[in-house]
């Protein structure tokens, strides 16, 4: 089903929020069970995967079929870093359901020619035929992926400078506190190009990028407002971060 409007979908709480999400990942996973998964990290997306992990237990999903393109990773991090996203993706995700490591694409942080890897990651992702449905959260800056404020529409995957806010709200997942400052990401072009789109926002702290997000033009301050051009996202929201919601 398209949808074409960008009207949110909004949940009473975070937990059914991550729910509805999950529904729709293991609803495109029944009828299409070699679909092709965007993935994303970030605090905001672990619910989803535990839902995801308790319906592959109960026997309702598979993976095994499945491919899936993780959005971004950072620079310069081995991937057993356990701040790394591709460790944080096996141990929140992959380690848990029948999914063979082999299908699943992370961004390589670690190539020593980046340009080259990023160029590499768009050309597997054309080789998958496209991503079926692309998972997203949303920075409190407004950023997709890494795409920080300033972002062109035209981007594609490419190494890119966090910017100062991005490393303080990451810092909680480093245990030394030193976050890299430096990622590779899909680009806004290469999000868009998704058949599909799920965006999920929770917590009052997101209620500003959202609200900018969904106010319906490109404005290149708020990455996520270029969303407002692709025929099909949904985004679900709890209550907190719904435009106009009142802080409890
Ligand atoms: C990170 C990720 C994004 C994610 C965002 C929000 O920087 N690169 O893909 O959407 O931050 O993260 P959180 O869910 O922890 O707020």
């Amino acid at each position: 089903m398209r949808n074409t409007d960008m009207t949110p979908l909004i949940l009473a709480n975070a937990t059914e929020a991550a729910n509805a999400v999950a529904e729709r990942i293991i609803t495109l996973l029944q009828d299409k069970p070699d679909a092709v998964l965007g993935l994303a990290t970030g605090a905001t997306m672990e619910p989803v995967y535990h839902a995801l992990i308790g319906a592959h237990r109960a026997g309702r999903v598979s993976f095994s079929r499945a491919l899936s393109f993780n959005l971004d990773e950072y620079v310069g991090l081995h991937p057993t870093h356990p701040g790394s996203y591709r460790s944080t993706m096996n141990r929140l995700l992959f380690d848990h359901v029948d999914i063979d490591l082999s299908r699943t694409h992370v961004p390589d942080g670690m190539a020593s020619d980046i340009e080259r890897a990023a160029a590499d990651y768009e050309q597997q992702i054309a080789e998958a035929g496209g991503i079926d449905l692309q998972l997203l959260g949303i920075g409190r800056n407004g950023h997709i992926g890494f795409n920080e404020p300033g972002s062109p529409l035209e981007s594609r995957t490419r190494q890119v400078r966090l910017h100062a806010e991005t490393l303080a709200a990451n810092r909680t997942f480093f245990a030394d506190a030193r976050v890299p400052e430096t990622a590779i990401t899909m680009g806004i072009a290469t999000i868009l190009s998704a058949r599909s789109i799920v965006v999920l926002a929770t917590g009052a702290a997101k209620q500003a990028a959202v609200a900018e997000a969904l106010a319906g033009r490109f404005d290149a301050a708020c990455p996520a407002s270029a969303l407002s051009a692709h025929g099909d996202v949904t985004w679900i929201l709890d209550s907190a971060a719904a435009p106009g919601a009142r802080a409890a």
